[in-house]
C-alpha cells in the first residue's frame, strides 16, 4: 500500500529554498508516529534538506544519480522504491514536490496536514481531485502550543 504524507500551506506551498516553512511540533510529532517502523521513500532534495536518515524507518531515496546515502538505500525511481516492498506494507512518499507529483496516480492514502495560512515558498504540491478521494478522519486545531495559525490532519483513502 502507498502512502502519501505531506504538510501543505492553504496556497498549496510546502517548502522554499530546500527547506520547510514552518516548524509545528505537534506536526512532527504526528509524521513521526505515523511513519515510525515503516519505509519513507523521498527524492534527494528532501533527504539534504532533512540531512540524516530518519531513524526507525528504513529510509530510501529516489536519484537518477549513483551516489550512495549513508544508512539509506538507494532507487533509481519511484516505481523501483516501491517494488523493494512487499504489497501489503504501508510504505510512505515523504516528499518533496517532484516526488509527490510523479507519486500521487500511485497512492492509496493520503496523510495531509493542511496550514491555515498561506506562505510564499518555490514548492507546491500537485493540485489534488478531491473527487477521487474519501475523507476518513479529520483533526482540526486553532494553533499549536508554540505554532500560531490554525491547522488540521485529514487523513483520505482513494475512492474505489
Ligand atoms: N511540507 C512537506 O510536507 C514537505 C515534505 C518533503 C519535502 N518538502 C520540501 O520540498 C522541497 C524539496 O522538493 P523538490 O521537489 O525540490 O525535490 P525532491 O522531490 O525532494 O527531490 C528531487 C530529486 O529526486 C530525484 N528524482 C525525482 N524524480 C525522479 C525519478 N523519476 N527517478 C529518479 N530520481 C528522481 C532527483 O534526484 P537527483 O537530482 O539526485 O537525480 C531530483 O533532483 C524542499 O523545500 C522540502 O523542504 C516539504
Amino acid at each position: 500500500m502507498v502512502s502519501i504524507i505531506v504538510a501543505v500551506a492553504e496556497n498549496g506551498t510546502i517548502g522554499d529554498k530546500n527547506t520547510l516553512l514552518w516548524h509545528i511540533r505537534e506536526d512532527m510529532i504526528h509524521f513521526r508516529t505515523i511513519t515510525s517502523g515503516h519505509p519513507v521513500i523521498m527524492g534527494r532534495k528532501t533527504f539534504e534538506s532533512i540531512g540524516r536518515p530518519l531513524p526507525k524507518r528504513t529510509n530510501v531515496i529516489v536519484t537518477r544519480g549513483d551516489n550512495e546515502f549513508e544508512g539509506c538505500k538507494v532507487a533509481h525511481s519511484i516505481e523501483e522504491a516501491i517494488a523493494m516492498f512487499p504489497a501489503e506494507e504501508e510504505v510512505f512518499i515523504i516528499g518533496g514536490a517532484q516526488i509527490y507529483e510523479q507519486a500521487l496516480p500511485l497512492a492509496d492514502k493520503l496523510y495531509l496536514t493542511i496550514v491555515h495560512h498561506p506562505y510564499d515558498g518555490d514548492t507546491s504540491f500537485p493540485a489534488l481531485d478531491m473527487s477521487e478521494w474519501s475523507e476518513l478522519s479529520r483533526q482540526d486545531f486553532e494553533h499549536g502550543e508554540e505554532f500560531e495559525y490554525p491547522f488540521s490532519f485529514i487523513d483520505y483513502e482513494r475512492k474505489k
